[in-house]
C-alpha cells in the first residue's frame, strides 16, 4: 500500500540517510557542548548507554511536536506482566533476558516458521518514526521508535486467502515477570490487527528508541507501534505472530469488553465509558491538549474504517 503524505511532515524533517551518516561520523568526532545544541536528539542518543542501532533512515510523523524525553518514554511505563505501577517497571525488568529470543509465524500462513530474533532483525532495514503514543488513560508521549514497517515480515509469510487477522502474543514467564503471578490480566497478553490494518505502511515492529536498542521496559526485544491506536494495541517482548480467520479476542477485550474495543483506535468524540477521550496530557507538559482523530494520522488511516460505525467499533 502506497504510504500518503502526513500534511504534518516538513521535507526539512525527512532526513536523507547521507546527510544522517554523515551527522553520525561528525558527532562521534566531536562530542562538544557546541555539538549539543546543534543536533540535540542525535547527542541525546548518545548519552542513554544502550547499544546504540544502525538507523538507514528518519522520519517525523508528529509534526514539530516537541519529542518526550528519555527519561519519561523509559521511566513511566505500563507492563503489567512486570507492574501495574508506572514508575516500577523499568527496575522490576531490569533482569529480563531478551536473548535467546525467538519469535514463531503460524496460522493461515505457507511460511510457518520460528526465527530467532537476530536473524529476523537483519532482513529488514531499520527506520526512525516519530511518532505519538496516546494511551487509552489520558496521557500521551512524542518517541523516536526504531524499527521496520510489519509488512515485511506479513509478505514474506505469504499469509493464506482466509486469514484476516493477525494476532500477536507477549512472552509468558512468571520466572522473570512478577506481575503474571497475579490474575491481573489474562496471560499471556495477546492483541490483534486486522490484516489491513497490520500491513499498512505506519504499523511497525520496533526494536529501539532513541537511537539505541529497545530497553526492556519498553518492550525488548520486539514489540509493536501502532500509532493511530490506544497505546495498549502496542503489544511488548512478542514471541508469536499468528494469522487468523477470526477475529481475536485481546487480553484487553476480555478483561473489560465493553470498555476495551477490538479496534481501539484513538477517537476524541467516542467516551471510554468512565471518563472523556476528549483531550489528553502530553507528558512534560502542564495542560491538557485536544485529543486529535487517530491520534493525528487521519490522512493515512481514515480509509481503513470508510463506511463504519466507529461508536459500535470501539
Ligand atoms: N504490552 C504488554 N505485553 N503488556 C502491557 O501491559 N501495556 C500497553 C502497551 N503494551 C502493555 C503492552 C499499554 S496500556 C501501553 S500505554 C503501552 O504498552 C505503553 O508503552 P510504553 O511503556 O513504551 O510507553
Amino acid at each position: 500500500m502506497p504510504i500518503k503524505k502526513d500534511p504534518d511532515i516538513k521535507p526539512s524533517e525527512i532526513t536523507p540517510k547521507e546527510v544522517y551518516c554523515n551527522r553520525r561520523q561528525f558527532m562521534a568526532a566531536s562530542v562538544s557542548a557546541a555539538a549539543a545544541t546543534a543536533f540535540p536528539t542525535l547527542l541525546d542518543a548518545e548519552q542513554h548507554g544502550g547499544t546504540p542501532l544502525k538507523i538507514e533512515k528518519r522520519t517525523g510523523y508528529a509534526g514539530n511536536e516537541e519529542q518526550t524525553s528519555y527519561k519519561s518514554a523509559a521511566g513511566y511505563n505500563n507492563f503489567y506482566e512486570f507492574s501495574t505501577n508506572k514508575e516500577d517497571v523499568a527496575e522490576l525488568s531490569k533482569g529480563f533476558r531478551t536473548r535467546p529470543w525467538t519469535v514463531s509465524i503460524e496460522g493461515l500462513v505457507k511460511k510457518v516458521r520460528v526465527y530467532d530474533i537476530d536473524e529476523l532483525i537483519k532482513m529488514f532495514p531499520l527506520e526512525e518514526r516519530i511518532y505519538r503514543l496516546r494511551c487509552v488513560e489520558g496521557w500521551s508521549m512524542v518517541i523516536p521508535w526504531v524499527g521496520f514497517p510489519l509488512e515485511g515480515i506479513i509478505r514474506m509469510s505469504e499469509p493464506d486467502a482466509k486469514a484476516k487477522f493477525v494476532e500477536f502474543t507477549t512472552i509468558h514467564d512468571q520466572s522473570q515477570m512478577p506481575g503474571q503471578r497475579r490474575e491481573v490480566l489474562q496471560w499471556p497478553y495477546v492483541e490483534g490487527l486486522r490484516l489491513d490494518e497490520a500491513v499498512h505502511p505506519l504499523t511497525i515492529l520496533s526494536v529501539g528508541m532513541y537511537g539505541e536498542v529497545l530497553p526492556n521496559q519498553n518492550g525488548a526485544p520486539l514489540r509493536l507501534v501502532v500509532p493511530w491506536k490506544y497505546g495498549f494495541k502496542s503489544i511488548k517482548s512478542i514471541v508469536k505472530i499468528r494469522f487468523t480467520e477470526q477475529m481475536p479476542v485481546s487480553s484487553w477485550m476480555k478483561a473489560g469488553p465493553l470498555e476495551y474495543g477490538f479496534y481501539a483506535n484513538v477517537n476524541p468524540e467516542v467516551d471510554h465509558p468512565r471518563w472523556s477521550q476528549a483531550t489528553e496530557r502530553r507528558i512534560g507538559e502542564f495542560f491538557r491538549r485536544k485529543t486529535l482523530m487517530f491520534n493525528g494520522y487521519s490522512g493515512q488511516v481514515a480509509s481503513l474504517y470508510a463506511g463504519m460505525d466507529l461508536r459500535k467499533n470501539f
